[in-house]
């Protein structure tokens, strides 16, 4: 199995994870739907792939849900249909909850968990109509347990998981893959662009994204576990062990975190 001539859609492609997998995938000869809200940066992901006659760009906005299936409608018209919908666009969040906007909890909330829905609802039918196609999530190991900071992020990835798991049930019959996808700390803007309390910009690049995995190893370690079509994919460092001692030695990770430095 390969992505020769297969279509993706990448939300969150102008920069970061996203743009480290249009490359890939461009490379591995995909035909490419790139997205994010900035036309300049994709134009740039677009011109530094290796045949940029396959990439189209469609800037969206996840907070903008009620366009969101007018943009799908716009994907799907260009190459037929859609094999594979990265659904990557994402933003993080660094405050307590006591310093936490409301309206901050909710844009993380609108950007991580909602838009993220309502472009897979309109992508799904044109696959269940072919019976075919594979959605892979962008979630994090902050959707298998949360630390300090990141309360909402935690929740918009952790609603991620439940929202997804229960449709992988619903379509497997349909030959429809979900793949959900847990990065620890990969070297990117994400913690610059994370939202602060009052929505300002974090603009800080925090320790562990600083000395974390480089976007492009970890697109090249993610792209044979999508053709493997596993169900949940954890790639990183040291912390990926979270995920495990989460499960078996809930209380021995809390000591943990409460003594590690988490900016
Ligand atoms: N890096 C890590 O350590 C890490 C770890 C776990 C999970 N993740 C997840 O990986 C995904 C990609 O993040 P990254 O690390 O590559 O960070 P990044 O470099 O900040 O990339 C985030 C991407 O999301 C797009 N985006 C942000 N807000 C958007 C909005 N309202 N509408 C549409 N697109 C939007 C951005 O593009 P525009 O600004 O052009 O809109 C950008 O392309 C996110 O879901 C993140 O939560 C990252």
């Amino acid at each position: 199995m390969s992505f020769q001539d297969k279509i993706a859609w990448i939300t969150g492609a102008s920069s970061g994870i996203g743009e480290a997998l249009a490359y890939k995938l461009n490379n591995q000869g995909a035909k490419l739907i790139i997205s994010s809200r900035r036309r300049e940066a994709l134009e740039e992901v677009k011109q530094k792939c290796k045949n940029p006659a396959n990439v189209h760009i469609i800037t969206l906005d996840l907070v903008q849900t009620d366009q969101l299936a007018a943009k799908a409608e716009e994907a799907l018209n260009i190459f037929g249909h859609i094999d594979y919908l990265f659904n990557n666009g994402g933003i993080s969040q660094r405050s307590e909850v006591t310093d936490t906007k409301m309206e901050v909890i909710r844009r993380v909330m609108e950007i991580n968990f909602f838009g993220t829905v309502e472009l897979t609802k309109a992508v799904l039918p044109s696959m269940i109509e072919r019976q075919s196609g594979h959605i892979v999530v962008t979630s994090s190991v902050m959707g298998k347990f949360g630390t300090r900071l990141r309360s909402s992020y935690a929740a918009s990835k952790h609603a991620l998981h439940g929202y997804f798991d229960s449709l992988r049930q619903e379509v497997f019959d349909d030959n429809i893959k979900v793949s959900l996808v847990c990065p620890g700390f990969i070297k990117t803007n994400v913690t610059k662009n994370a939202l602060e309390g009052d929505g300002s910009k974090h603009n800080k690049m925090g320790k562990g994204q600083q000395n974390g995995m480089p976007a492009d190893e970890f697109a090249k370690k993610l792209i044979p576990k999508i053709l493997k079509e596993k169900e949940e994919i954890y790639i990183g460092g040291k912390e990926i062990w979270g995920v495990y001692l989460k499960r078996l030695f809930p209380r021995l990770l809390n000591k943990m975190l409460r003594n590690t430095e988490v900016t």
